[in-house]
């Protein structure tokens, strides 16, 4: 085809697009390869033993059994804790919410999981549903300064304050049971149906609520959480019967 211009033009605009990176002379027109029918080869299917192999699978739930076993105290557990990199709920929240108020008391209570609060302080139940926790055990004569040690099944905040998942539970399970065993309290008090499943392997609050049941070497009542006692004010009556089947409980064994 005469293409009008001359040699050295030619060869210049043939050295340029060489520079841009051109390997190959295709065709002059452009073709629209969407609209040709489809000839290409069917790809092969690759033979079984020529798969890649998969990236070995982590069992994040024994890893966390492991590093929970070899923390030999609260703050090994802590700092354990803080390593554990396997639960993706680390990445969302600002801080390991590990626990507060006093090691070796009588009484500890677990709680669900960190809430904005806890996630912004670092510790468990310091929100609205933490002081009304506080004013509960006041009315106990107990204090989480003195007699009271407080966790939750997740150390880090759900997104959104969304439900702990089943597989979050059971990876981080092996920390909480080695949390209760190194805080050695004389009683549970699992809050809200999250922590009765976690703690109890049951659901059913309302039925199982007040009554006492035994984990892990230990006694365990069940009560409303305290945010749900928020949103059922009238639930409180149900809540304070409980209080005083723990203050009963906890009188009898001193
Ligand atoms: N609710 C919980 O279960 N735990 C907290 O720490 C705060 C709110």
């Amino acid at each position: 085809m005469e293409s009008g211009l001359d040699h050295l033009t030619a060869r210049a605009l043939l050295e340029w697009q060489v520079e841009l990176g051109v390997t190959d002379a295709i065709g002059d027109a452009p073709v629209d390869r969407y609209a040709l029918p489809d000839t290409a080869p069917k790809a092969k299917k690759p033979a079984a033993a020529a798969a890649p192999a998969k990236p070995a699978q982590v069992d994040a739930a024994a890893m966390a059994q492991q590093a929970a076993k070899s923390a030999g105290s609260l703050p090994e557990l802590r700092a354990a804790m803080d390593a554990f990199d396997l639960c993706d709920l680390k990445r969302g929240a600002r801080q390991l919410v590990f626990a507060d108020g006093t090691p070796g008391a009588p009484v500890m209570i677990v709680g669900e999981a960190p809430g904005r609060d806890e996630d912004r302080e670092g510790k468990p139940f310091v929100g609205r549903a933490g002081q009304l926790l506080d004013r509960m055990l006041a009315a106990i004569d107990l204090d989480r300064t003195q007699n009271v040690y407080i966790t939750n099944v997740l150390p880090w905040r759900p997104p959104q304050n969304r439900d702990p998942k089943p597989e979050e539970i059971g990876m981080m399970k092996p920390f909480l049971d080695r949390h209760i065993a190194l805080a050695k309290p004389e009683v549970l008090v699992v809050m809200g149906n999250i922590s009765c499943q976690a703690v109890l392997g049951k659901r059913g609050i309302t039925r199982l609520r007040g009554r006492w049941d035994q984990a892990l070497g230990l006694p365990v009542i069940p009560m409303f959480h305290p945010a749900y006692l928020l949103r059922q004010p009238q639930m409180k009556r149900q809540a304070w019967a409980d209080l005083l089947e723990l203050r009963a409980k906890l009188g009898a064994g001193s």
